[in-house]
C-alpha cells in the first residue's frame, strides 16, 4: 500500500515517470528574471544555475527578498524566467503553454505554500481529491479511497469530513500536503510551508515532509528556519538574486543564513589547469580552499626526496585548514588532478578566522578533519612525525 502510494513505478508515479536525457531531475540553467516596474527594471535572479538529483531534499534560505518565491516559481512554472532553461525531468517548463503548463503541473509537481491555499467551501477530503478530479486521475470511486489514505498519511483522517476553517494551521497544512501529494508526483515544492505555524507545528509538518523522501520523492522547500534546513540534504542560498555553489554549501553544511551570505560574498573564484600546483609544501598558507570542480591531489614530502600520493579530494570538500589553523606554512602540495580543470573558492585568512569565530560546529568539524589528515599522513609516512601533514 505504502509502496503503491508514494513509492512509484506505475505509470503516473513516483520515480518511474521518469526516464530522460538530462542527467538531473531538476535543472535550472543561467536564469536571469527580470521585472519591468515604473521605477525601471529590476533583475531579481541574476543567472542562476541550480541541480537538484532525485531523492534529494534541498532547502532553499535566503534573506526576505533575496529571490527564493521567485527561484522555486521557475521550477513549478508558476513565473517565467526572462532567459535561461527550466528542465524538469524530461519537459523544458518554460517552453510549455499555459494549457500545458496546468496538466503538466497537475501530474508531476506537489506544490504547497505558506498560506495552504485550501477551497474553504469544500470539505477536507474534498480538497484531496480536487488535483484528481483536474487531471482525472484515478477512477471516481477510487478517489476517495485514495484521498483517505492520504490523509491518513498526515494524520488527519479524522477531520476529513469538515471544513478546513474547522481545523488549526498545522492541520491545515498537513491538508494541504496530502493534497500536494494526490497525484503522486515525483516533485514536491513548498514556499516556506512552516512559516505561519509554532515551532512544534512546524516540525510536525517538517515530519511528514522527512517520511516523503524516505518514499522516494525529490522535495525542494524554501525555508526562513535554520533548524529544519539543516536537517536537509542540502541547501540553496539565495544571495541578492545569485545562488551560492552548491559545493561550497555541501563543504560547510553547519553554516546559517547570514553567515553564509558573508561568506559568499567574501569568496574568490580560482581556475587552475590539469596537473597545475595550487598549493606549494614550505609556501605562507593564506588562504582556504573549497573545491567547486573537479579533483585535487594531496602529496608529501618523503624525506628521501620523492613525493607521497596520500590523498584525493573532490567537489564539496576542502583543504589548505591545517596551514592556516597551526602551522602557518603550507605542509604538502596540492595539485590539480591530472584529468581536468579544477575550480576552487577561496576564502583568505581573516575571512576564514572569522567565520571559525562565528560558528563554533563549523569550526568543531574543521579541527576534526585537521586532526584526522595529520594521523593520514604520519601512517603514510611510517612515522609520528610533527612536521608532516595535509596542506
Ligand atoms: N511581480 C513582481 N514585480 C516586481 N518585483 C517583484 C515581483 N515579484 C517579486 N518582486 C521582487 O523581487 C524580489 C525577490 O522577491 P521574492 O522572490 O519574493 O523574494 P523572497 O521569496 O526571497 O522573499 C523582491 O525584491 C520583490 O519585491
Ligand atoms: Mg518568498
Amino acid at each position: 500500500m505504502w509502496k503503491r502510494l508514494f513509492g512509484g513505478g506505475d505509470k503516473t508515479g513516483g520515480n518511474g515517470a521518469y526516464r530522460y536525457g538530462n542527467e538531473h531531475l531538476i535543472e535550472l540553467r543561467r536564469i536571469v528574471k527580470t521585472y519591468e516596474t515604473a521605477a525601471g527594471s529590476f533583475t531579481v535572479l541574476k543567472g542562476v544555475d541550480v541541480q537538484i538529483d532525485r531523492g534529494e531534499f534541498v532547502a532553499v534560505i535566503g534573506k526576505s527578498g533575496s529571490g527564493k518565491s521567485t527561484l522555486v516559481n521557475m521550477i513549478t512554472g508558476i513565473d517565467r524566467p526572462s532567459s535561461g532553461e527550466v528542465l524538469v525531468g524530461d519537459t523544458a517548463v518554460h517552453k510549455l503553454s499555459e494549457g500545458q503548463m496546468a496538466v503538466w503541473r497537475g501530474k508531476n509537481l506537489g506544490i504547497i505554500f505558506q498560506f495552504f491555499q485550501l477551497l474553504p467551501t469544500l470539505t477536507i477530503i474534498e480538497n484531496v481529491m480536487l488535483p484528481m478530479d483536474f487531471c482525472n486521475m484515478y477512477t471516481p470511486s477510487e478517489r476517495r479511497k485514495r484521498a483517505m489514505m492520504l490523509l491518513e498519511q498526515v494524520e488527519m483522517t479524522e477531520n476529513a469530513h469538515k471544513l478546513p476553517s474547522a481545523v488549526s494551521g498545522g492541520q491545515a497544512q498537513r491538508v494541504a500536503i496530502a493534497r500536494a501529494l494526490a497525484n503522486d508526483p515525483p516533485i514536491l515544492v513548498a514556499d516556506e510551508p512552516t512559516g505561519s505555524l509554532d515551532s512544534k507545528t512546524a516540525n510536525a509538518v517538517f515530519a511528514v515532509f522527512e517520511k516523503m523522501i524516505q518514499e522516494g520523492k525529490t522535495i525542494v522547500m524554501v525555508t526562513h528556519d535554520n533548524d529544519l534546513a539543516r536537517r536537509a540534504t542540502r541547501a540553496i542560498i539565495v544571495v541578492d538574486g545569485v545562488v551560492t555553489n552548491q559545493y561550497v554549501t555541501r563543504a560547510l553544511p553547519h553554516l546559517g543564513v547570514d553567515e553564509m551570505t558573508r561568506i559568499a560574498r567574501q569568496m574568490n573564484r580560482e581556475t587552475y589547469e590539469a596537473g597545475a600546483t595550487i598549493v606549494n609544501q614550505g609556501d605562507m598558507a593564506d588562504r582556504f580552499y573549497i573545491i567547486t570542480r573537479g579533483a585535487v591531489d594531496i602529496f608529501l614530502p618523503h624525506p628521501d626526496g620523492q613525493e607521497i600520493h596520500v590523498d584525493r579530494l573532490e567537489a564539496g570538500q576542502y583543504f589548505g585548514e591545517i596551514g592556516l589553523l597551526e602551522r602557518g606554512t603550507r605542509t604538502a602540495t596540492v595539485r590539480a588532478y591530472s584529468d581536468s580543470d579544477v575550480e576552487v573558492a577561496t576564502l583568505d585568512r581573516e575571512a576564514f578566522t572569522t567565520l571559525l569565530q562565528d560558528s563554533d560546529l563549523t569550526r568543531d568539524v574543521l579541527d576534526r578533519t585537521r586532526r584526522e589528515r595529520i594521523e593520514r599522513d604520519e601512517s603514510n609516512l611510517g612515522r609520528p612525525t610533527e612536521n608532516m601533514s595535509n596542506a
